[in-house]
């Protein structure tokens, strides 16, 4: 039909229509477009965060403290542990056999010859630059800040962090006219004086309790500027609140005292470019979909040819799955869904892992680039892309979690679809809490989570909720990776292993599966109940 045939159609159409119906689908077009807008308009108008790696204001102040309080008693920094260290053996000795037994003696291994002195100084670049990001991530935000109170005692109100068994300075100081004594009171160390002042009277050095007094407020202050308190009761992460006591007014503080971090570097290979290799494992779990996951397997290698994958499999009559950069790690039978995610992620050796379903496929719009750079960049742990459906349709998936306390019956859980914020400098991520079966993560993050291996067949929000408080969550959905059909055409026969797959997958409400995952949520997660839309 040309143009002009068809203009000359529609318009005798309408002449056709009486004036009234033309009003009555006039007024129809608009509802439902009226309805159209109201139901897509954004309910809500979300901020935008900056999450970015970088220590804050607070940080800096706090190591700008640190130092002036070192140069301040310098004589006294050795107490802090704050210089370089050395790994010193015991020399001498006899080299008979038994002799360790019988004279123990320390030994000194330096680690750094585990590589060739030619690549050490790349290696240690690349650890530099990994140990920079992890500090950025882990420092505690807890500043230094001392009250300069209308309380004759000055004392430091937060940021006292120090080793166990170790020692530190605790900086106080009073105004108080009168020369009262000064009383200080620990319960898991014990006070000393590092120096001794002139004119200062010191009760109880080396106990939990002493007391300072003069007749000269200049000396009983720079006496109280050499206090040092000794944690002498282990604990890897505890903390003492010290009393600063003088007549009718009293302080107290807390000394946090833990062991540091560990760091749990990668090695994410040379500079330059993120290498997708070095930086990400691919991993999934496969049951009985052979045909499936050797076309994600296919899709992936046009894409990047030397990645690992990781494959998870606790199928009946397991098949070969072999290939270069393919671990393929058989389960008992049936063992099931985090069972499975648990395993492929303990084999992962990388910084990121990718988590895939076996019937995904990647396609052009699969940029793993995209979301490394999100995790480099940000204090993110975990970020979600989308799953295009064979319809068309795109998914994220974006949840949020919310826990309300209750009494003794449990707390009552909320999920609703949405998210927190946009992230700066990511137009297309946003903060929330739970996102869609297709991320990238930081390996040793979800490690720390791990997924409960009794949800067997249905699950995936309660990796979430487990989550909730320690992973950090983003989605971004301009990463896509494709869905192969789960929506089945009634004219399209499923194959044996679709059929078997789908009666173990998809279980009805009142099956075992519900109640194994309603049972986990109300015992171990200590819930009462669930809310979500
Ligand atoms: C300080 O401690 C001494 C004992 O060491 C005690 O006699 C005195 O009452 C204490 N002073 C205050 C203000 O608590
Ligand atoms: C990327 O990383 C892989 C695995 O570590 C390595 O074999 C490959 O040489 C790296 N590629 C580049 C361009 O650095």
């Amino acid at each position: 039909m040309t143009p002009a045939t068809s203009e000359s159609l529609l318009f005798s159409v309408f002449r056709m229509w009486p004036l009234r119906k033309m009003v009555w689908l006039t007024i129809l077009v608009s509802v439902v477009l009226v309805l159209t807008l109201l139901h897509s308009w954004p309910t809500r108008v979300y901020t935008t965060v900056d999450v970015w790696q970088r220590p804050g204001p607070l940080l800096e102040k706090r190591a700008e403290l640190n130092t002036k309080t070192i140069s301040a008693h310098s004589f006294v920094s050795s107490l802090l542990a704050r210089n370089g260290c050395v790994c010193e053996g015991e020399s001498g000795g006899v080299n008979l056999p038994f002799a360790q037994l019988l004279f123990p003696r320390v030994s000194a291994h330096s680690l750094s010859t585990a590589f060739e002195a030619s690549e050490l100084d790349e290696i240690k670049r690349r650890r530099a630059k990994e140990y920079k990001s992890f500090q950025k991530r882990y420092t505690p935000a807890d500043a230094l800040i001392i009250a300069e109170a209308n309380n004759p005692l000055q004392y430091p109100t937060q940021g006292v962090e120090m080793r166990p068994m170790k020692t530190v300075i605790i900086p106080g100081k009073t105004s108080d006219r009168n020369k009262h004594p000064v009383n200080i009171t620990a319960t898991l160390g014990t006070l000393n004086v590092a120096a001794e002042v002139d004119g200062v009277k010191v009760k109880g050095d080396g106990e939990m309790h002493m007391a300072l007094s003069s007749s000269l407020l200049p000396n009983l202050n720079r006496q109280l500027q050499f206090v040092t308190y000794t944690n002498t009761l282990f604990h890897p992460n505890t903390a003492d609140t010290v009393q600063l006591e003088t007549e009718g007014r009293r302080a107290m503080f807390t000394i946090k005292i833990r062991h540091g971090v560990t760091p749990k570097l990668y090695n994410t290979g040379s500079k330059g470019e993120y290498n997708v290799s070095a930086l990400v494992t691919i991993a999934t779990k496969t049951f009985l979909r052979y045909d499936k996951l050797q076309d994600l397997i296919d899709s992936v290698r046009k894409y990047y040819p030397t990645v690992t994958i990781v494959i998870a499999d606790d199928s009946e009559n397991p098949k070969t799955v072999s290939g270069p950069y393919i671990e393929h790690y058989i389960m008992p039978f049936g063992k099931g869904w985090f069972a499975g995610r648990n395993l492929a992620v303990s084999q992962v050796t990388t910084k990121y892992f990718l988590w895939v379903d076996d019937d995904f496929f990647f396609t052009a719009n699969t940029k793993l680039e995209k979301l490394v750079d999100v995790l480099e960049k940000t204090t993110l742990d975990l970020v979600g892309g989308a799953v295009r459906e064979a319809t068309g349709y795109t998914a994220t998936f974006r949840q949020t979690i919310s826990v309300e306390p209750g009494e003794e019956d449990g707390d009552c859980l909320h999920i609703r679809k949405g998210f927190h914020h946009v992230i700066q400098g990511f137009p297309n991520c946003v903060v929330t809490d739970g996102v869609i079966n297709f991320f990238l993560a930081r390996t040793d993050k979800v490690q720390q989570v791990g997924f409960d291996p009794r949800l067997d067949r249905v699950a995936h929000m309660e990796f979430f909720i487990d989550g909730l408080g320690s992973l950090h969550v983003g989605s971004c959905d301009d990463v896509i990776v494709s869905h192969a059909s789960k929506i089945r055409l009634p004219w399209v026969s499923q194959s044996e292993s679709d059929k078997a797959y789908t009666k173990f997958r998809y279980p009805s409400a009142s099956s075992d599966a519900t109640h194994t995952k309603n049972g986990i949520l109300y015992f171990k997660n200590r819930f009462q109940c669930l809310t979500h839309n």
